[in-house]
Order: C-alpha cells, then structure tokens, then sequence
C-alpha cells in the first residue's frame, strides 16, 4: 500500500467525482487534505466524509478561474507537498457550433484554472526542493475527441502545461505528471448521458469506445493519482498517463 503519512496535499474540484475520490483516496494513505472547491458545501461534504473516517481535511474555497482566490489560500496553506489541479468542466460542441464565450469559459476553468493553481503553489514546491503535481487532462487531451472541441482543446493543453512545466523544473525536485482518464462513471460523465436522447444507448456507446468495454470508476483514477504523487513514481516526470481501459491503445473491434 502506498503511503502519503506527512504530506499535504491540495485538490481542486474535490467536492465530486474524481477529485473527491483522490482526496478520500489520499487521505486513506495518510495525507492532510485541503479540499479545495468552488461549491462550499460539495466541499464542506467531501471534507466530512474524510473526518468522519479518521482522516485530516480541510475545506479551502477557490474559484482556480481568479488568481486572487488561489494567491490568497496559497498564503494561507504555504505547505503543500502534492497539488491535485482536478477541478474542470465539460462543453460538447463542434469549433463551428461553439460560442466565442462558451469556448473562453471552458479555457478559463480547465487551462487558465491549472495555470492559476500551479502559479500559486509550485514556487514553495521549488523553494523547498520538493514535491508533485499531478494534473487531471483527458484522453481527450491526447486525441481529438467528436463534438467536445473546446474540452478537446483545453484538455490538449493540460497535457502541454505538464510536459513544459516538468521539463522547466525537472532538477528541482518537483514532478509534473498529468493523467489522461477515458470515460470515468462520475457525476460530470452522468449529467452529459442524461442529455442524450436516449441515456442507456449513450451509456452503452460511451463504454464500447474503451478497448475494455466498460467505464473506468474514480477509484481507478484516484489509484493512478496516488501513484504518481508518491514516492513510487520518483523517476517519472513530464508523463501523460492514459487511465482509460486501452481506449488510446489503438484499434479494437467495438462491440
Ligand atoms: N469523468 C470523466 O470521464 C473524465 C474523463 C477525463 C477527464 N476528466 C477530468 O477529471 C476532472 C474531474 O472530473 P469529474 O468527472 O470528477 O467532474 P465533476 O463535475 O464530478 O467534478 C468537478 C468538480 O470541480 C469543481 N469545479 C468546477 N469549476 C471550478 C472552479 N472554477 N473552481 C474550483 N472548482 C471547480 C466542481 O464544483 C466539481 O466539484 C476534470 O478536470 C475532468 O475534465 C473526467
């Protein structure tokens, strides 16, 4: 079993889905946990159920849209080991049916979020000689994705912020890793099925496009997290992991 005993770690959008399960996931390992989160009480959740079963939390409330939000919780919570920039948003669209706003609000929160989170707490990262950041981007980050232009593009982004940043830093002793989910059964995943017309052939067609045939769960994602924020990955760096049941693997008959 991995272990975070002594760490802190920071994870952004932890008040649901992936990010809450790597925050609960983390906190199992022995990590103090700064939930950080947009909806005050997903969060304020999220920090209970880790309390509830012996673990250190702590709600921070940030929008990773506003420099600000992070520039202050980062002087608040200097100490952060491990920062998990999850928090992100989904857009279904193709560039022609995506508008000027809804394309700048979705760069906004899954590109401009990460660079904001980073900027606020790499520096101490640097400064101390240690640390790991890992990075939520997409399968969708490594390939185009139909109809998801604007996520598409944000997610490509992540991926290009990871290796960068880790090559800037690659002798600091900071890791920056990212990790590139396929279909993961969360509330984000759930709420874009609902609007199909049909959700139970959505759902269908969304885990035959995985080699395995079926949807990744959080904690299978959450597992990976804690791999590559531990000691365990301390020769990995720069890395897009895919967690996405063989799905960027290449050709396989759908079923
Ligand atoms: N679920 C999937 O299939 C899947 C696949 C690939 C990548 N991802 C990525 O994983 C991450 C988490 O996805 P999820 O499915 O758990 O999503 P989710 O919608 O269940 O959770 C996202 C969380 O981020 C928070 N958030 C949104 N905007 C924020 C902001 N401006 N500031 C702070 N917090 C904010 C939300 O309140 C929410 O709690 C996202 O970056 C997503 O793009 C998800």
């Amino acid at each position: 079993m991995i272990r975070l005993d002594g760490k802190t770690a920071l994870v952004t959008g932890a008040g649901s889905g992936i990010g809450q399960c790597i925050a609960e996931t983390f906190a199992r390992a022995g990590a103090r946990v700064l939930v950080a989160e947009l909806r005050a009480e997903a969060g304020e959740t999220t920090v209970a159920r880790i309390r509830e079963t012996g673990g250190q939390a702590e709600a921070v409330a940030v929008d990773v849209t506003s420099e600000a939000d992070l520039e202050a919780a980062a002087a608040r919570h200097p100490g952060v080991d491990i920062l998990v920039c999850n928090a992100g948003i989904g857009h279904v669209g193709t560039i022609l049916t995506t508008s000027g706003a809804d394309f700048d609000r979705v760069m906004a929160v899954n590109v401009r979020g990460v660079f904001n989170t980073m900027k606020a707490w790499l520096p101490g990262m640097v400064a101390r000689g240690s640390g790991a950041v890992v990075n939520l981007a997409s399968t969708a980050g490594l390939e185009g994705l139909v109809d998801r232009f604007a996520y598409s593009v944000s997610k490509h982004a992540v991926v290009g912020i990871t290796r960068s940043a880790a090559l800037d830093h690659a002798r600091s002793g900071v890791r920056i890793n990212c990790l590139c989910p396929g279909r993961i059964e969360t509330p984000f995943v759930r709420a874009r099925i609902a609007e199909y017309p049909d959700p139970v052939a959505a759902a269908r067609e969304m885990a035959s496009t995985q080699a395995m045939g079926r949807m990744g769960q959080p904690q299978e994602v959450a597992n990976a997290a804690l791999f590559l924020a531990s000691e365990s990955a301390a020769f990995l760096t720069g890395v897009a992991l895919p967690v996405d049941g063989g799905w960027t693997a290449g050709m396989f008959p759908k079923a």
